[in-house]
């Protein structure tokens, strides 16, 4: 068959990595996927920035939105980010004419997911999201494939890098918050918007899609209990480790007698415990399915490769002919349920 063609909408830290992720092993994705896949469009603001690769080859486009409606892309990759605006815009002009979206947008997910989805579903597109949660980590998948045979009780973890390698360099390397926090946005980890890091939005936004999967429910981010890592110092740090214990900003979801929990805090864990071992911008997380036991996934949260790593995995889905449903069931099958109750451990 004719290669697939792909138009990538924003050229930051991850689109730059797709672009290079794809010309290096576009041979190997064939032959594991089925179908060749190249990259024919772009969209970007500023065409004169040097990116490390040739981009004269693309057809250019500065408006994301002008390319998903025209075009001529079997693939629309939306890495340009924030919860409405052009990211938005442009994902459901691509849905309308039936051109598969794969994005890392976790904040347009968290906000429209089940809208989305339905449109996808009705436009007979997929919508693919591995980059969105956890980074190169492949929790997505892991949820709407290898343990759909299971009912989950509970999934945890650590979903934000930025927050991690801050609590992680505070505490080894005795640095203040500021200078960690300015050091992750140097390394391309932090948000456009860093305080949705530090404040636990990231975090919400990604527990809040793994629930969605988890528990066959709808993408509910606004009930979620929210505390980000802002107040913790070094001297918390400290103390948490003359206790035996270390600080991990955690998202947690669970199942209880009166509906689903989410919740997203700062919490002591034993030095003991796996979790407390992931240092930096690793992620790690858990869930616990009946039939299986409990699962761990580590790996980076974040970084340009590593979630572009993502990115390409949910291209050769495509590719492959995969039809998944977008949220693990059809949209119109997600269940609502009872509003979470805030508690803490
Ligand atoms: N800012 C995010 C993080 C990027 O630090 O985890 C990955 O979603």
């Amino acid at each position: 068959a004719e290669a697939l063609k792909i138009g990538v909408a924003g050229l930051g830290t991850v689109g730059a990595a797709v672009v290079q992720l794809l010309s290096k092993h576009g041979g190997q994705i064939a032959r594991k996927a089925g179908r060749a896949v190249t990259v024919t469009a772009v969209s970007a603001r500023d065409r004169s920035r040097d990116r490390g690769f040739d981009a004269s080859g693309f057809e250019w486009f500065t408006d994301p939105v002008e390319m998903a409606e025209k075009a001529d892309i079997d693939i629309f990759v939306e890495l340009i980010g924030g919860d409405n605006g052009p990211a938005e815009d442009s994902v459901r002009a691509a849905l309308k004419r039936g051109i598969h979206v794969v994005t890392a947008n976790k904040a347009l997910l968290a906000r429209h997911g089940v809208d989305l989805a339905g449109l996808a579903e009705a436009n007979k597109a997929c919508l693919n999201y591995e980059a969105a949660v956890a980074g190169g980590i492949p929790i997505v998948k892991t949820l709407r494939e290898s343990m759909a045979g299971n009912d989950v009780s509970r999934i945890y973890g650590i979903l934000n890098g930025t927050c991690n390698y801050i609590l992680t360099r505070m505490e080894a390397d005795g640095i203040s918050f500021e200078d960690c926090l300015a050091d992750a946005q140097r390394l391309g980890y932090a948000e456009a918007d860093p305080t949705f890091d530090i404040e636990g939005n990231d975090t919400a936004h990604k527990l809040a899609i793994l629930t969605s999967l988890a528990f066959g429910t709808k993408i509910a981010s606004d009930d979620i209990y929210l505390e980000g890592i802002t107040s913790i110092t070094t001297a918390d740090i400290q103390a948490a480790d003359e206790l035996g214990f270390r600080i991990k900003l955690l998202g947690v979801a669970q199942r209880t007698e009166t509906g689903i929990e989410q919740r997203v805090h700062p919490t002591m864990v034993p030095k003991s415990s796996a979790i407390a071992r992931i240092d930096g911008v690793l992620n790690a997380v858990a869930v616990d399915g009946d039939f299986v036991g409990e699962v761990i996934l580590v790996g980076p949260g974040a970084g340009g490769n590593a979630t572009a790593s993502s990115v390409v995995a949910d291209i050769a889905d495509i590719a492959r002919g995969d039809e998944t449903p977008v949220l693990g069931m059809p949209a119109e099958d997600l269940k609502d349920y009872q509003r979470a109750r805030m508690r803490m451990h």
